[in-house]
């Protein structure tokens, strides 16, 4: 794979690369401000537009679109290039992309705090906004596979795959969950109700999970892990037959959200019995991105991108054995309504997905500004800030959650309650503060990445003014 004649879009790419540090800044900034108003609910302030219930879905966006969507959208670009050996098909469309994500985001930014939202989770933004996003994954969509339709290699590398899987999947949910009717400019009813709204909604968030926060990051590990480490992916094979049991198995996972609701109980007991099953494919992506490193361990002791690739995979194998855990019904009787479940999403969003994202926002920069981080000592200690918050956030929900569930359910001799539900309310304060400081800990690693890309992208750009524009250097692709 060689970099093309007329040179690759990476102008695009190096825009979105930006934004996603510092919607990562913002997102995180958010999470550590909700964070603290559970811990020291005075942080409301009694002002509507700040208060947590408002905030909260301010939080989801920004991590969930601003940061994971603008990485999605750096790295699919970068990589279907560099393995197409192509252009991207259309730079306009790509453009489009871009301001309307930003449009996009800033929508967020002014309804949320305005209580402005559908009430659907992961799909909160009024409806104008709403068809906003549908354009915006439809011009990506058509981006995407027109670059692969004119590719100068003969076969799809698998990374492409899995972009291609959420691509398609994300957009077709995204559209069936928004069906809604307007009855004003920012107001409009679902045309779901009752059982078969929650149904369709958590068969949305559920793949919202499965392929854009799995699917589409599992692309960006099938390209970095294997660049990063300068070794092939472990088994061609195990990517293929894992890929396919995941798009098969994800789709019918929704109903364990929906555990002892008004739910045939049938439905409950498939989407438990999916879930324990998605072990092995989960497991198949972990184990062929870590075992390509056989052999070649010792590059974790020196390479500081690997590191972050690499932990991230092991959190992934770690959340996705937890969540089929999770989904068996006696399990989800404790976990479910309580933090525990927070800190199973917050494995999965800042020990998975933030982690690989981080490594591949390092790798592009380091590749498209062709340089090397102005200050390697920042990102090992990004490394560890990172880590170590991750570790304090959970390990705080994990005991949270699980005293929750036990309190909840805790009966005296005579039958009664032992515990009033704000009893309960009351023992989590330690662990909220923990959180809390973890979240701060991961915050300021951000904060950290954003300072040191900035510099190293000043400082490449002064030595050699040529690696701004758009034209590629000749690198390995
Ligand atoms: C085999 C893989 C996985 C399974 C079977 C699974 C299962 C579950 C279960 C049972 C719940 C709790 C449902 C409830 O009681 O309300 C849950 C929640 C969640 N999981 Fe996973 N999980 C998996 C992987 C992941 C990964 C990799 C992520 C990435 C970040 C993730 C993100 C989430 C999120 C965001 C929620 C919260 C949804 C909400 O209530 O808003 N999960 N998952
Ligand atoms: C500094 C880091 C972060 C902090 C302190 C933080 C904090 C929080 C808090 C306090 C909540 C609300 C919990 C509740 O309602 O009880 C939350 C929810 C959530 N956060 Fe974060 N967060 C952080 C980073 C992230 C990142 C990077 C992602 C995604 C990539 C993410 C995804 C989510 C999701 C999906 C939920 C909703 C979970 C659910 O409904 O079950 N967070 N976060």
């Amino acid at each position: 794979m060689k970099d093309s004649a007329q040179g690759y879009n990476y102008e695009v790419v190096k825009y979105f690369t930006v934004m996603s540090c510092i919607y990562l800044v913002l997102g995180t900034g958010i999470g550590v401000f909700i964070a603290s108003q559970l811990a020291w609910p005075d942080l409301n302030f009694d002002i509507p537009y700040i208060t947590f219930g408002r905030l909260r879905p301010l939080h989801t966006n920004t991590v969930v679109y601003g940061f994971g969507g603008t990485v999605l959208l750096a790295t699919a670009y970068y990589v279907v290039q560099r393995t197409s050996s192509v252009r991207l098909w259309s730079d306009k469309l790509a453009w489009y992309t871009f301001w309307g994500w930003n449009l996009y985001m800033i929508g967020a930014f002014i309804t949320l705090p305005l209580g402005l939202t559908q009430g659907k989770e992961y799909h909160e933004l009024e409806w104008p906004l709403d068809i906003l996003l549908t354009t915006l994954w439809l011009a990506f969509l058509l981006n995407f596979t027109m670059t692969i339709a004119n590719r100068k290699v003969s076969h799809i590398y698998v990374a492409n795959w899995f972009f291609m899987s959420l691509l398609i999947m994300f957009t077709y949910l995204h559209v069936v969950n928004g069906l809604v009717i307007p009855i004003s400019l920012w107001k409009s009813y679902s045309i779901f109700a009752g059982v078969q709204d929650a149904m369709i909604q958590w068969w949305w968030g559920h793949n919202a999970v499965g392929f854009y926060l799995t699917a589409g990051f599992l692309g960006i590990m099938y390209y970095f892990v294997p660049k990063q480490a300068n070794r092939p992916i472990y088994s061609y094979r195990l990517s293929v037959i894992h890929f396919w049991a995941i798009i098969f198995g994800y789709v019918w996972l929704g109903a364990h959200h929906l555990q002892y609701t008004a739910l045939p109980d049938w439905t409950g007991s498939l989407g438990a019995a999916i879930s324990l099953a998605m072990i092995i494919p989960s497991w198949g992506g972990a184990i062929n991105g870590m075992f390509t490193l056989s052999g070649a361990w010792h590059k974790l002791r020196t390479d500081y991108i690997l590191r972050f690739l690499i932990v991230a995979l092991a959190f992934y194998a770690m959340v996705t054995f937890e969540g089929p855990v999770m989904s068996a019904k006696t399990v989800n009787a404790l976990s479910h309504y309580t933090d525990w479940t927070i800190g199973h999403v917050h494995a999965g969003a800042l020990g998975w997905v933030a982690m690989i994202s981080i490594g591949a926002i390092y790798h592009m920069v380091e590749r498209m500004w062709n340089t090397q981080m102005a200050s390697i000592k920042l990102v090992n200690l990004h490394f560890w800030m990172a880590t170590v918050g991750t570790a304090l956030y959970i390990t705080a929900m994990w005991i949270a959650g699980i005293m929750q569930g036990l309190m909840w359910r805790a009966y005296d001799e005579y039958g009664n309650l032992s515990y009033t539900f704000v009893e309960s309310v009351a023992q989590m304060h330690p662990y909220y503060v923990m959180r809390t400081v973890g979240g701060f800990i991961f915050f300021c690693g951000a904060v950290l990445m954003l300072f040191n890309v900035i510099n190293t992208i000043r400082q490449a750009t002064a030595d050699n003014p040529q690696v701004a524009t758009a034209k590629p250097h000749a690198q390995h692709s």
